[in-house]
């Protein structure tokens, strides 16, 4: 099985058929928020994936409803829904890799550091719900700003006592299908071959694709790099402002949710040279958190690479971007440890 799941496309898997599932360890996968916007298509996602076998449904409300539509697809897991926080440790309980997406979008005009006074607080609730339910999950954290409730995260795990920085991960990989779609545009190669590291962290001038890296590669003259940068770190807001005060990305980041959490997955199961970007706490520079490419393995993290070499350009968004990230990370470490 191993063998088969090797170099094959990043998700080509989910939509394979009849797949055999005797040698595949039992996993479990939370879902928080999965009524919402994102959490929909992405509980529809993860039940196409056959690394799952038990599905937990969790919001405040209408899970029920998205739990009995999603559990008759033929597919490996079972589904189960829960709604309303005296149920979220049921949904937690036993899980291997927990999802949040939970939290309001943005707006039209709002940045994400805007949902911070909202989100903020939603994070840090359900992550004390998995320092007592599942304290050993992969945590993939989508919820914005991504920035500050990753870190926010990590104070609640360490004033548990549960705080592993191997488990803890801010999910950036719908930069990278931006970049990834973006760059095979105008390099003009087939996306699917294309790779493309987006480092930094997840909002505006902090997200940093690493375009002088992308392969194949293209040689794009500086100006495009330069447009292609910008739009990659406003994709986001191109999406908010096409769906006009309607939401936020929802359907690309739920597939963008499930490329990273099948990630987490196979590294769980023993798979070799899983790779994949992600906000995670980090030594590549200065600061306590930073996303670059992680090796993911049976415990979470099994390495955080290096940024490699870098162009002219990107030294200087580097440079640009580690005030911002900076203080958006002690504005979640410090909203952790007043409240
Ligand atoms: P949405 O409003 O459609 O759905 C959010 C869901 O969270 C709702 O169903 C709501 O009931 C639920 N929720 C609220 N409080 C909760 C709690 N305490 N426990 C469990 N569930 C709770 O929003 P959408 O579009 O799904 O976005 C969700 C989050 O994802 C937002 O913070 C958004 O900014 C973020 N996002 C992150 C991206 C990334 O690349 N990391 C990309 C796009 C959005």
């Amino acid at each position: 099985w191993i063998r088969r799941t090797q170099g094959s496309a990043a998700g080509k898997h989910l939509l394979r058929r009849g797949y055999a599932t005797e040698s595949v360890p039992d996993r479990k996968v939370a879902v928080l928020g999965a009524a919402g916007g994102i959490g929909q298509p992405l509980a529809l996602l993860m039940k196409l994936n056959p690394l799952v076998s038990r599905l937990a449904l969790y919001d405040i409300a209408n899970t029920p409803g998205v739990a009995a539509d999603v559990s008759h697809i033929n597919t490996r897991s079972e589904v189960e829904g829960f709604v309303g926080e005296d149920q979220l440790g049921k949904a937690l309980e036993g899980s291997d890799v927990v999802i949040i997406p939970a939290g309001v979008p943005r707006k039209p005009g709002m940045t994400r550091d805007d949902l911070f006074n909202i989100n903020a607080g939603i994070v840090k609730g359900l992550c004390e719900a998995i320092a007592k339910y599942c304290p050993h999950a992969l945590v993939n954290m989508i919820s914005n700003p991504v920035n500050s409730t990753v870190p926010i995260a990590a104070e609640v795990f360490k004033k548990a006592g549960t705080y592993d920085e191997k488990k803890l991960f801010g999910v950036t990989t719908l930069d990278v299908v931006r970049a990834k779609t973006f760059y095979a545009g105008k390099a003009k190669v087939p996306v699917a071959d294309v790779n493309v590291p987006v480092v930094g962290g997840h909002a505006g001038i902090t997200i940093l694709p690493l375009f002088s890296q992308a392969t194949p590669a293209a040689n794009l003259p500086e100006d495009v790099v330069v447009a292609l940068t910008k739009r990659t770190q406003d994709g986001g807001t191109e999406v908010v402002e096409a769906k006009a005060g309607k939401g936020s990305a929802t359907l690309s980041m739920a597939y963008a949710g499930a490329i990273f959490a099948d990630a987490c997955l196979k590294g769980l199961n023993g798979v070799p040279d899983v790779v994949e970007c992600s906000f995670v706490q980090s030594t590549v520079t200065e600061l306590p958190f930073f996303a670059s490419k992680v090796k993911l393995g049976k415990n979470g993290v099994e390495e955080v690479l290096g940024l490699g070499s870098l162009s002219d350009f990107e030294k200087e968004g580097l440079e640009k971007l580690k005030p911002e990230l900076k203080s958006s990370i002690e504005k979640g470490i410090k909203f952790a440890n007043q409240s």
